[in-house]
């Protein structure tokens, strides 16, 4: 592991994004991002984020560029609060200049935020000379976006939800991600993006009214507690097929608690559902192919490594305007050596 250099200089660090299985979906804090349910990822090995961070003596605010262009709105907004959080653990004022560049090619409609808050708790922590290990930095990365606390690891993660009653610092405390033992699955995940465009509804406010209003709620949330503990053992047992009905149950209750939203939340369009029977088919063909989608119509198909050509041709024939990605397990964040150039 690369150790932060001397505190103040730049840091680099990098982070991948990952996809649920077991969905995180609704809070119970919103201020410290506590989530209602426990949820399970597989980071990804396509589409690092890597982000620079470094004090700035004498600036009188950050200056965050993404991707070559200074960050404004409400992604500048996200970025000062979360660098506003390191500053007050490590008892420093410094404002900092924040330089990150994610590799989703432009469009490809795959969330950006739990590769770059990883990166960026990796890389802010360092420059500001907090020594954290993966579980604090997971928490920390937590608080920029709540899925960013599963990229700190590599493979399969877990995000404990945390005791449901407490509050406060141990209420922080206990919500963090850790890796997951699985065998070897050899699993792919095929991305199919049927619409790159931006969301209609922040996934923030999605999961609030959702929450607040949808009477499928609770009743999703006690299923997905027993869908973990199966998932578990499923990747215990290396049991590709169980793990690929169990994380396709999960997603499609996600989201029918969002359908039964009132007013109703509806990602999923017309060429999601086309992918959905294309896989449904490769099914019925004995090919082990299983969906999940997340808060958008974008698909991803989980599947054997071996048999992902296979199903990326299925599914790009079911959306021929999308185009198609695929992914194996990544690492987790970390640091680079020096400044990362
Ligand atoms: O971390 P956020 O606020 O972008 O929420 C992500 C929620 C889902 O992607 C829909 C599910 C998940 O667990 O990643």
């Amino acid at each position: 592991m690369v150790r932060p250099q001397k505190r103040g200089a730049e840091h680099a660090a990098v982070a991948h994004p990952n996809i649920a299985l077991i969905k995180y979906w609704g809070k119970r804090d919103e201020q410290l991002v506590l989530p209602r349910v426990d949820s399970l990822s597989m980071t990804l090995d396509i589409f690092p984020t890597t982000t620079r961070v470094r004090p700035a003596p004498g600036a009188d605010h950050d200056v965050v560029t993404l991707n070559g262009a200074p960050a404004e709105g409400e992604a500048l907004r996200r970025v000062v609060a979360f660098l506003d959080l390191v500053r007050s653990r490590a008892g420093q004022e410094l404002r900092a200049v924040v330089d990150s560049e994610n590799t989703v090619p432009t469009g490809a409609g795959l969330a950006s935020s739990a590769s770059g808050f990883a990166a960026l708790a990796v890389a802010a922590a360092a420059a500001y000379g907090l020594d954290l290990d993966a579980t604090a930095l997971s928490r920390l990365a937590r608080r920029g976006s709540g899925s960013a606390s599963r990229s700190l690891f590599g493979g399969f993660a877990l995000w404990h939800a945390g005791p449901p009653h407490a509050t406060g610092k141990q209420a922080d405390l206990g919500s963090y991600a850790e890796p997951v033992p699985a065998a070897d699955l050899d699993p792919a995940l095929v991305i199919a993006v049927v619409n790159a465009g931006p969301k209609a509804i922040s996934s923030r406010e999605a999961m609030r009214r959702t929450v607040d209003t949808s009477p499928l709620y609770e009743p999703w949330a006690r299923s997905s507690a027993d869908d973990l503990t199966e998932m578990r053992a499923a990747l215990r047992r290396a049991d590709l097929e169980a793990v690929g009905e169990i994380a396709e149950r999960n997603a499609l209750g996600m989201h029918a608690t969002m359908l039964a939203a009132r007013p109703a939340v509806r990602y999923l369009a017309p060429a999601t559902l086309t992918v959905l029977d294309s896989v449904l088919q490769l099914r019925r063909d004995g090919i082990p192919a299983y969906t999940t989608m997340d808060a958008g119509p974008n698909v991803k198909v989980l599947c054997h490594r071996a048999d992902a050509d296979r199903v990326a041709e299925t599914v790009r024939a079911a959306a021929p305007g999308g185009s198609v990605l695929v992914a194996g397990p990544g690492p987790g964040a970390r640091l680079l050596p020096g400044d990362g150039r």
